[in-house]
This record gives structure tokens, sequence and C-alpha cells, in this order.
């Protein structure tokens, strides 16, 4: 199948359909599905969608065909050369290789016990009223927290952190037909937050200046990368690794937990068991009922990817031609038979290797392990032992959105 897309009112279509859909996927599971079984690898105008699971994978895996072209320019204009714009290169790797150094797995007990201490404080002063935001109290503050306390990169205030987040976040990943009512506050937030992290540099740099000890926490090693000259990299680089980094963590935290929870409120039988597994601290069981309610409503139902070349894709050997925009659309591969038994149904027993929540290949996700061993399971276990968990009443109940990214939803519980 492939349809052409001609003349202004048809681009305006797509481009008003394609952010619609990247923007809420939990409304374009049917149309996907149809593809999945019709026309696995569908060409519709200048984009190939791609809906099988072996397929999706196919295109994550190919990096060098399949590029991120389409990321590069946006993600330096915002924030530098950050690795999600670059291709598997020298460069890559060695700005991958010093962000693990400064970000290693073996602290993720430290970073599960600050997350911990986040998130009592929080339940600390809302269990006597019995009422939550879970966007606003709850999932964007904990990685707005995290960023300063492990990161070390606080915001001038939460708030502004949050916004700056969802605006550069807008911009990178949900305007591809590069909307200028997107772009402009984009590049107005991109330069107040390039002044406010370089102030945080300098303030750094002053601290060890004057001998102060160096602090341990992810800005601290980088300063001190630089100061020692170890492995290359200077201000700026630590600017752009530090935005991106933040970029990376902030909106997509809180939009994959709050949609969890939404998922969950929907669905008794799936609201009673994750209830039970966190207030028996089965954090194996709520981890998985999680990953299933993060299938349900994903974040995003996809990555794009630009075709370097004229490729055959897919298991009927589908023609791209170069310069095509192929959508990777991981939602419907974790809806494929073929690959999830029986998709329509809540399962526990899946490999937990198989979701493609955190993408998969090259770019797959830097902070999954930030994202799946700490901040989402602890935020929403939180939250799950509260006794009767339920939505608050009329609309403030109901998850609200700003564009893209979910903006509130208040629940309330019995006061223990
Ligand atoms: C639930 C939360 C999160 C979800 C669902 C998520 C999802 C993803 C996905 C799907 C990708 C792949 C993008 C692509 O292939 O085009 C990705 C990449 C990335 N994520 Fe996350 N992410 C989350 C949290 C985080 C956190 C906490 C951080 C930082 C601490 C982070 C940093 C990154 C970075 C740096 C990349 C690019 C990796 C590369 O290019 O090699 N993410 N994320």
């Amino acid at each position: 199948m492939a349809v052409k897309a001609n003349g202004n009112g048809v681009a305006r279509g797509l481009r008003w359909a394609e952010n619609f859909v990247l923007s809420h996927p939990q409304l374009s599971r049917r149309s996907l599905g149809l593809l999945r079984f019709a026309c696995p690898v569908a060409r519709i105008g200048d984009t190939a969608i791609v809906t099988r699971y072996s397929d999706v994978v196919e295109v994550l895996s190919r990096d060098n065909d399949f590029t991120i072209g389409l990321y590069s320019p946006k993600m330096e204009a915002i924030a530098g050369r950050f690795i999600l714009g670059l291709q598997q290169s020298p460069e890559y790797e060695h700005d991958v290789s010093v962000l693990r150094i400064a970000v290693p797995q073996s602290d993720m007990a430290r970073i599960r016990t600050v997350v911990g201490e986040i998130v009592q404080e929080i339940f600390t002063q809302v269990a006597p009223l019995g009422e939550i935001d879970v966007v606003r109290e709850l999932s964007d503050v904990v990685p707005a927290r995290l960023s300063a306390r492990y990161f070390g990169a606080p915001g001038p205030t939460e708030l502004q952190l949050i916004s700056w987040g969802r605006a550069q976040f807008r911009e990178l990943f949900y305007n591809l037909r590069n909307d200028p009512a997107i772009t402009a506050p984009a590049m107005v937030s991109s330069r107040e937050m390039q002044e406010h992290v370089e102030k945080l540099i300098a303030a750094r740099k002053a601290e060890r200046a004057g001998g102060a000890p160096q602090r341990d926490d992810v800005l601290g090693r980088l300063v001190a990368f630089e100061a020692d000259g170890s492995v290359g990299i200077d201000d700026g680089w630590i600017k752009t690794y530090i935005m991106g980094l933040i970029l990376g963590m902030l909106p997509l935290t809180s939009k994959a937990a709050a949609l969890a929870v939404n998922v969950l409120l929907d669905r008794p039988g799936m609201l009673a068991s994750a209830h039970e597994a966190a207030a028996e601290n089965h954090d194996d069981l709520l981890w998985r009922l999680i990953s299933e309610a993060m299938r349900i409503a994903p974040q995003s139902p996809g990555q794009y990817r630009l075709s370097d070349g004229v490729w055959t894709l897919g298991a009927r050997r589908r023609e791209i031609p170069a310069g095509t925009k192929v959508f990777a659309a991981t939602q419907s591969a974790m809806f494929d038979r073929r690959a999830f038994a029986t998709p329509s149904r809540v399962r526990t027993d899946r490999p937990a290797s198989r979701y493609l929540h955190f993408g998969y290949g090259l770019h797959s996700c830097f902070g999954r392990f930030i994202s799946y061993e700490a901040q989402i399971p602890l935020m929403l276990k939180a939250l799950l032992r509260q006794p009767n968990l339920r939505r608050a009443p009329g609309p403030p109940g109901r998850l609200a959105w700003d564009g893209p990214f979910p903006n509130s939803l208040t629940v309330t519980f019995d006061q223990s």
C-alpha cells in the first residue's frame, strides 16, 4: 500500500495526525492492529509504518540503514551533540562510555535510596489528606528531585525544570513536521536552560577551585573528569549531557508513570492485583503488572528512523526508498501475537526482555535501570500501598493533558 500525500491540505492533515498519534498512542492501537494484519510495512507518503514485532526489531537493529537522522539536527539545536542524535561512531562510543562511568549501574542501590526518600517525603505530606495528584505531586516531582539530588542539577525551581523538559521534548520528538508554534518556545526554553546549566557548572568549578570537597553526584564527577583531563570533555560537553539526561528523564518518566496508573485505575482486577503485590512486597509481580499497563498505554507508540538508502525490510521484503521516515511502531509490536501470546490479555508470565518500552538496539534507553529498578516501581508501589485507591470524583479524577504530556490526575485513598 502506498498513499501519495500531495497538496497543503493533505500535508496539514498528515502533520496533525502524526503529532496526534505520537502524543496519544493509546488512541492509535486499533488502526495499527489493522495495519499489522493487512500491511505490516505500510508506505504512506514519505513515511513507512512498521507494525510487526520482528520487523520493528529489524528496523531498530539496523542502525546504519535506518538512522537517527531525524533527531540529530534538532538535538544539536536544542542541547548540542548528544548520543541520541549520533550514529554508531567513535564519538558515540566515547560519549556513551563517559556517561556510563558518570552514571554507573553500581549506583543503583544509592539511586533507589534517593528515590525512596523522595517518594517517602511526598507521601508523608499527602497521606493525612487522603488525596494526591499523581502527575503534579508525584510523577513530575520525583525525577525533578532526582535530577537535583543524584545528577547534581536542580532547576531554578522544580516547576521550571519540568516546564523546560516538556517544551524541549515536544520539539525533539513530537514535532516531526516542524510546526513553528512548537519550535519557538522550545528554543527560548533551550536558551534559558543552557544559561542555567552553565551557571551550575561554573559554581561547581568555583567550589573545586576554593578547595571544597568534590560532591559525589553526576555533575561533580563530570567536572572532575574535565579537570583531570582523563576523558577529553569540556564545559560545553558537560552542559549538553546534563541537559540531554534531564530532557530524557523528566517528561518520559512522568508520562510513563501517569499512564500506567491511569490504566490500573480503569481495570479493577488489575488494580487489585497490583495493590496486593505492592502491599506484600512482591516487587517482581508488581513490575510485571506495571509492564503490562505500560504496554496498554505506552508513553509513545514507537520510534522514528530515517532510511539512509534503498533497502528492503520485513518478512515481506518491502522496498523502502532512501529518505523515507520509518516509524517502528513498538506499541503495535507488543500487541503482535507472534511475540506476545494472547496480546489483549493482561499476563504476568511474559519474558521481561521482550517488552520494547525502553527501545531496542543501539539507542535503547540509557536510563532504563533508573526507570525500571527505581523511579517507576518505587513511585507506583508507594501509591498502590494506599488503601482503597480510586479516582477522585469528577474531572480531577480524569487524566488531563498539557499537549502530549499528562498534566493532572487526582486519586483519593483512605487515610491510614
Ligand atoms: C519510564 C521512563 C523512560 C522511558 C519509557 C524511556 C524510553 C526511552 C526510549 C524508547 C528510548 C529510545 C529512543 C530511540 O530509540 O529513538 C530512550 C533513549 C534514551 N533514554 Fe530513556 N526512557 C525513560 C527514562 C529515561 C531516564 C530516566 C533517562 C536518564 C537518566 C533516559 C535517558 C535516555 C537517553 C540518554 C536515551 C538515548 C540513548 C542512546 O541514544 O544511546 N531515559 N528512552
